[in-house]
């Protein structure tokens, strides 16, 4: 069986509103997307291949391949760098293509793919062994975390979520039962097959998500939900650098 992870670094970071991306933003002296790679590289599950999506030169110019040739040089032949897409799901339809592309159709019908986001540095080890287990017996997985928060729906907003134009800030809410929501985050863990089928269904409907398992929502397919870490933030705002800080080192001694 093939294992390939998928690491998504292509987005800006609007949200943290620095100069760069905030995947190469240090978290104790080391990048994000160092950070997120090594879940993968120094894993006891054998990774045939980590394929970085990186921002292409348009969107930010960087030198990617001098430095992750500089940093991981023990991984170099593993390590496998594309140019994402304007969108996260973009980027996952390029990588699903890289795939189709350096690897043959034998090694494709028997792989399994991890997609991740490479702003979410604190996946355990643990994490990944259950996703596979569940993605290899049932075909997708994914770690989720249950809603702490009540989530309420703007009925009366626009669709880019935007304040109405009238500067009138009533609103109307649909409130969500909050016991049947779950915050889905990454590693999201697929048969490349379902995923690669799910992907281009939605490239024929044009239906757009910020993670992927919603694509398959569509084409009746399952996928087990496996608790995750309260710990596997999604890396947005300045704020989570501090709080990144803040746990970082507990994570890498395993007490997180
Ligand atoms: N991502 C990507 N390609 C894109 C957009 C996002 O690979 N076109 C990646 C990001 O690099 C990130 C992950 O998907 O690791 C989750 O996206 P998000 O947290 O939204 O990151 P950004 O899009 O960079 O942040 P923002 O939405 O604030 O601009
Ligand atoms: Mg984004």
């Amino acid at each position: 069986m093939k294992i390939v992870a998928i690491l998504l670094a292509a987005g800006v970071g609007s949200r943290m509103g620095s100069s760069v991306p905030k995947q190469l933003l240090k978290i104790k002296g080391r990048e994000v997307i160092l950070r997120s790679l090594e879940i993968f590289t120094a894993s006891s599950i054998d990774f045939d291949a980590v394929i970085v999506a990186a921002t292409p030169p348009e969107i930010f110019k960087f030198d990617w391949k001098s430095f992750l040739l500089s940093e991981m040089p023990a991984d170099k032949n593993r390590i496998h760098l594309l140019s994402g897409g304007v969108l996260r799901q973009d980027s996952v339809y390029n990588a699903l293509n890289y795939i189709e592309k350096v690897f043959s159709c034998d090694e494709r019908d028997n792989m399994i793919v991890f997609i991740h986001d490479s702003a979410r540095p604190f996946v355990k080890e643990r994490e990944l062994k259950i996703l596979l287990e569940e993605a290899f017996v049932h075909g997708a997985s994914f770690l989720c975390s249950p809603v702490t928060e009540t989530i309420k729906v703007k009925k009366d907003a626009p669709e880019d979520n935007k304040e109405p134009a009238n500067n009138d800030k009533g609103l109307i809410f649909k409130t969500l039962k909050r016991d049947l929501l779950v915050a889905a985050k990454t590693p999201q863990v697929f048969r490349f097959d379902i995923i690669k089928k799910a992907m281009e269904h939605a490239k024929e409907t044009g239906f757009q998500s910020t993670d992927d398992v919603s694509l398959l929502e569509d084409l009746g397919f399952k996928a087990v939900p496996v608790l995750s870490s309260e710990f596997n933030i999604k890396i947005t705002s300045p704020s989570d650098i501090e709080i990144a800080e803040l746990f970082c080192e507990k994570f890498a001694e395993g007490r997180y």
